[in-house]
């Protein structure tokens, strides 16, 4: 394996290693990230990175396009299937590129969409006033009802009223609870808004039915593709609405939701789709459509369970006292500890997470007083609950013991133990 790179480019060759070796070695707790499949990487690693593919199967700028049709052909029917949906776009390059695809659908700039608050949850293409979606558009942040940690619907149904928002954004990139895309859709009816779902970090736990699907709630569902669904990096836009009257501009005749999806991704945001990531794609929902992908979205599941009881009986403090999902949110200010500290500490231990503003956070966004911690990717290692009991204990070690390097180096010890009893990748010699 890589016999070419470590030839011709030892230093990218050294630097894939080591991350291998880093991947192997440690424990990855970042709850956005999982470990693909040796069969996906294959696939992104294929000849399918070669073809300019612009358009749609049957329907390319670019001649030679029978076999990359036949991939996205094959990914579109694989996650409308897992999904239960009617339409499917496989061509974003990402999540903020389905996002944007989806919001240029249903509103033009200067309309206004709300989306929960960064500092609550929510996601930057959300409405953050540093990325398109809050340069582009008017962007009304709805959050958590301080007291449970919870999305506050009254309180997001009062600004809608008030704001008349063009877009109602759900999902997050933080939130542990179940998200009641119903009670959305019905406030969403209730002000005239468009309500988008999206199902970027539940998208493995709705197909698996554990997070109840927002298809019959939303107009637009966009997701990424490589969180708790396993697959490559990417998005997707999905929908179950047939019909609609939406007129682009320079298109004459008015579109479909789906065309105009459509559109918006190609040409509307992206040029040539990246077909190595699309057929990945494809092979990641094959591996989301077997019986086996619904017993490890519940293992994720009992595993933040188990480890959330183990971090909140160590005396620590949890945004929303728990978890629903596949990740946390560990409030430290309690402690008197920051999130930038926190992580820090436990990357010297080997174990990986990422420090997260928690709800009314006085830290700065670079320091934070959370981190966030997901099951997903021990998941896929083979990892169940009495590990992530043992995982909490070396957490509660850590943090407990920030500065103290011999508690840290004993941890390091125990997670290098850990990782050679669940092997994933072999690293390249
Ligand atoms: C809820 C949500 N939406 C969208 C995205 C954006 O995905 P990407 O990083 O692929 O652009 C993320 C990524 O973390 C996310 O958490």
């Amino acid at each position: 394996m890589f016999h070419h790179l470590k030839s011709f480019d030892p230093d990218i060759y050294a630097a894939i290693r080591e991350e291998t070796r880093r991947q192997s070695d440690t424990l990855e707790m970042i709850a956005s990230e999982n470990f693909v499949s040796p069969a996906v990487l294959e696939a992104l690693g294929s000849v399918m990175t070669n073809k300019y593919a612009e358009g749609y199967p049957k329907a390319r700028y670019y001649g030679g396009c029978d076999f990359v049709d036949n991939a996205e052909s094959l990914a579109r029917e694989r996650v409308k299937q897992l999904f239960d949906c009617k339409h499917a776009n496989v061509q974003p390059h990402s999540g903020s590129q389905a996002n944007m695809a989806a919001y240029l659908t249903l509103a033009k700039p200067g309309d206004t969409i709300m989306g929960m608050h960064l500092d609550h949850g929510g996601h930057l293409t959300h409405g953050s006033g540093v990325n398109f979606s809050g340069r582009l558009f008017k962007a009304v942040p709805y959050g958590l009802n301080p007291a449970t940690g919870r999305i506050d619907y009254d309180a997001m149904w009062k600004l809608a009223k008030e704001y008349k928002p063009k877009i109602i954004v759900t999902g997050a990139s933080a939130y542990p609870r179940i998200i009641d895309f119903a009670k959305v859709r019905q406030i969403a009816d209730d002000v005239g808004a468009y309500h988008i779902a999206d199902i970027a970090h539940i998208a493995g736990l709705v197909a698996a039915g554990l997070h109840p699907s927002p298809l019959p709630f939303a107009a637009i569902v966009t997701s990424t593709t490589h969180k708790t669904l396993r697959g490559p990096r990417g998005g997707l836009i999905l929908t179950d609405v047939e019909g609609g009257e939406f007129l682009l501009e320079n298109m004459p005749k008015p579109k479909t939701l789906a065309e105009a999806i459509d559109a918006w991704v190609f040409p509307g945001t992206q040029g040539g789709p990246l077909m190595h990531c699309i057929a990945a794609k494809a092979v990641a929902f094959k591996e989301a459509l077997q019986p086996t992908f619904k017993i490890y979205q519940q293992q994720i599941v009992k595993n933040a369970a188990a480890l959330a009881e183990t971090l909140m009986s160590g005396g620590f403090k949890l945004v929303s006292d728990g978890t629903d999902n596949h990740l946390m949110l560990m409030d430290l200010a309690p402690k008197g500890l920051t999130g930038k500290a926190a992580s820090a500490a436990l990357e010297k231990a080997g174990i990986t997470v990422n420090k997260n503003m928690v709800p009314g956070d006085p830290q700065k966004p670079f320091v934070t007083s959370g981190v966030r911690i997901g099951t997903p990717a021990l998941t896929t290692r083979g990892m169940k609950e009495a590990e992530m009991r043992l995982i909490g204990r070396m957490f509660i070690g850590v943090l407990n013991n920030l500065k103290n390097e011999a508690v840290i180096a004993r941890v390091r010890g125990e997670v290098g133990e850990l990782s050679k009893q669940f092997p994933l990748y072999d690293v390249p010699k």
